[in-house]
């Protein structure tokens, strides 16, 4: 698109999101959570971490355990460090602005562009004229919720950059066909970072960590004790070959890579870091050494979470106050977006 403006000068901004299903896991943690910690330090960009329970319904869902799943969530954001002082947490339904943009961004949005969602097409599965129209509309959703905001960066594992493609591409459309000349939205860019970016399952090196497998020993989930933890590290699936020197041999290895890339975004080192302290042990000695690193960085926030979720009600306030501050963004910005449109009033 030659002549979209790219002149964009509004604020930095971060806002990122996670589904209120089942329970947050190691991939959510290191792919995500980890860098929204970090970007919260830097006080001179807004940062907006919502709980995305409309994205939840686009799936069969219980509505009496909803309300309970995004205060899971919630908790697990402040248990991994997300600060409510610094960081706007909330549920994404609490601010009705991001439906309000969602219904001008499906406008916006093409038919093929969607269609092209491999997302979509794993969680629609082989029945697809039975899957909900939201589930299809699902990423236009997704760019709403960062528009909304107009943020500049986000923060997530890499299964979600085709997302934010489309996330660039429906803001690209709207500059084009009717800013003027002026960028009215950024071109978000997408944070996907470091060994953590990309999570395996601990039973499948070659399928990603995720809170739908129905083997929860391919998961390490953020509310596992401690000795949870070093458990399903030891029954962690391996090969019977020692960890290599360097990197490149890590190929065709996909349990090795990703226990490798775990302890590798835990403890902030790269893979190369890694194999040079390990190169040459077996999993008999790696396994305990990854145990001790998950469980040195993963107790904590495991306590800090039971000790958060048994306070519901100091959850409620909590969201009730990140829910203000998200409006008081959101708002104005989907007024100017309907003024932009044309619509009346
Ligand atoms: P969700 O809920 O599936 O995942 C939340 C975040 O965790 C990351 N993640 C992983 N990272 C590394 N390895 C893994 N195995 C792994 N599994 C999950 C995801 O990349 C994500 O960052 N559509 C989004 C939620 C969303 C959103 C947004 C994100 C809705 N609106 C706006 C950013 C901005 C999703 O389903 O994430």
């Amino acid at each position: 698109m030659s002549d979209t403006p790219t002149n964009y000068k509004g604020p930095q901004r971060v806002l990122s999101g996670m589904q209120p299903t089942g329970r947050l896991h190691l991939g959510n943690y290191l792919g995500a959570l980890k860098n929204w910690v970090e970007l919260q330090k830097d006080a001179s960009r807004e940062c907006f971490y919502c709980v995305v329970d409309m994205h939840a319904i686009t799936m069969p869902h219980d509505p009496a355990t909803l309300p309970d799943a995004v205060r899971s969530a919630a908790a697990a954001y402040i248990a991994a460090g997300v600060d409510p002082e610094k960081s706007a947490i909330f549920a994404q339904s609490a601010v009705p602005a991001h439906a309000e943009m969602a219904w001008i961004l499906n406008c916006v949005a093409r038919l093929g562009w969607l269609e092209r969602m491999t997302q979509f097409k794993d969680k629609a599965g082989k029945d697809k004229e039975r899957a909900s129209v939201g589930l299809f509309t699902y990423p236009v959703l997704q760019a709403a919720d960062i528009l909304v905001y107009k943020a500049t960066q986000v923060p997530v594992g890499e299964d979600q950059k085709q997302h934010l493609e489309l996330c660039r591409d429906i803001a690209a459309r709207f500059n084009r066909d009717f800013g003027k000349g002026e960028a009215v939205f950024p071109l978000t860019e997408p944070l996907i970072q470091g060994p953590g970016a990309r999570i395996m399952s601990l039973r499948d090196g070659t399928s990603k960590m995720s809170k739908s497998d129905v083997s929860d020993n391919s998961r390490i989930n953020l509310e596992d004790d401690a000795d949870m933890i070093a458990r399903k590290i030891k029954k962690a699936k391996t090969d019977p070959e020692p960890l290599p020197a360097t990197v490149e041999e890590l190929e065709g290895r996909a349990e090795a890579s990703n226990l490798v890339g775990i302890y590798a975004a835990l403890s902030g080192q790269t893979k190369a870091d890694v194999l040079a302290e390990f190169g040459g042990q077996g999993f008999g000695a790696f396994k305990p050494a990854l145990a001790d690193v998950a469980v040195q960085y993963l107790a904590p926030i495991s306590d800090e979470y039971r000790r958060l979720i048994s306070d519901k009600a100091e959850i409620d306030r909590m969201l009730t106050k990140g829910a203000e501050r998200a409006r008081a963004v959101a708002q104005p910005v989907v007024d100017e977006t309907k003024k932009t449109v044309g619509f009346w009033g």
